[in-house]
């Protein structure tokens, strides 16, 4: 009987029907959802980390009111994310418990620091970048509270990769110092920004699987390739050079090729030794902790509210 159910669940994802929280689904297709939707939730929360640093002191009113629209997206886009994770299953508080504890992932790229303006830019036009790369594909999901919830997230995403590309422009065209601290911020985020697509295609454990259930539409490799191909005009177009000697265009493929990739940077990052994984969950866990009292609150006050109502 479970072949059978096996059988027909393949056959809805091959004919692109939206599989359904109270839909059967393989065991494995639930956990891997669970997995890649909070390690998202908890890549969009602890991603308002190194750019929440810059909101008090952006250089204009102006920016500051971008940065601080910006920052409650990702919020709201984790809350969006715990909630589709929980239609499978899980309750919030452990997927928060498993981000504390280290046992869940969240994305590489927020393990670097943010020591200038420029890197608010950087992050906008080349992470966000990445983001939308990897991200519109899954608007296609075959989950479809994950489907559902990647639309609303990659329009606002494609804002902020514009106020990203739009503040690079600005300190590109400005002083002669703007402009170099645009190019030492692209230097620094360029190589992070390759690795968010994940290991490549050969050291990818999940992608096989995760194409044939359409969770993943394209390869970490495919993705990789087309955000280097839509960005390095977006680097001329700003007059900067990406840090990268080996990169060239193929004039035969069309497509640009690139240096190797440093996984061991990678792999470190992951085993949680990148230059700030400590001060990140620190800063989530005493988030979590100050807020005990909110939770108690509204826990309280949603007791409180029954029993007025069975009154
Ligand atoms: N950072 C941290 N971990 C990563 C990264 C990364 N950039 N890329 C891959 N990994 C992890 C995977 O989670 C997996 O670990 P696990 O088995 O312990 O969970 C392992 O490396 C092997 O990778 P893959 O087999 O390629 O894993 P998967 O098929 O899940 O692909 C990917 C990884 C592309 C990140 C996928 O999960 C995905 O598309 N996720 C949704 C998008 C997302 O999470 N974006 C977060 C950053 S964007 C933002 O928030 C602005």
């Amino acid at each position: 009987q479970e072949a059978a159910l096996q059988g027909r669940f393949q056959e809805r994802v091959d004919a692109e029907e939206k599989i359904e929280p109270r839909d059967w689904m393989p065991d494995g297709y639930r956990r891997t959802l669970v997995r890649q939707i909070s390690q998202h939730a908890h890549s969009e929360i602890v991603g308002m980390l190194p750019e929440g640093n810059w909101i008090t002191r952006a250089p204009t009113l102006r920016r500051k009111v971008a940065l601080l629209a910006k920052v409650q997206d990702e919020g709201g886009h984790g809350l969006y994310l715990y909630s589709a994770a929980e239609t499978l299953g899980v309750s919030r508080d452990e997927l928060i418990g498993q981000l504390l504890s280290g046992k869940a992932k969240y994305s590489s790229i927020f393990n670097y620091p943010t020591p200038t303006w420029a890197d608010i830019g950087a992050i906008g036009w080349l992470v966000d970048g990445a983001a939308i790369m990897n991200q519109v594909p899954l608007c296609r999901c075959s989950y479809g509270p994950y489907a559902r919830a990647m639309v609303r997230i990659c329009r606002e995403e494609s804002f902020h990769q514009r106020q990203g590309y739009e503040l690079m422009l600005a300190l590109a065209q400005g002083t002669a110092e703007q402009k170099r601290m645009a190019q030492d911020a692209l230097n620094r985020w360029w190589w992070p920004s390759l690795m968010m697509f994940g290991p490549s295609d050969e050291q990818s454990a999940h992608s096989s699987q995760n194409m044939a259930w359409k969770i993943k539409r394209f390869s970490n490799d495919e993705l990789r390739q087309r955000f280097v191909d839509a960005t390095v005009p977006q680097a001329e177009f700003l007059g900067l050079t990406i840090p990268d000697p080996e990169l060239r265009l193929n004039a035969e493929t069309g497509h640009y090729e690139f240096g190797a990739i440093d996984w061991t940077e990678f792999n470190e990052i992951l085993k949680g030794n990148g230059p700030c994984n400590r001060e990140r969950i620190e800063a989530r866990r005493k988030a979590w902790d100050d807020g005990a009292w909110v939770r108690e609150a509204a826990v309280a006050h949603a007791a409180k509210r029954r029993q007025r109502a069975l009154k």
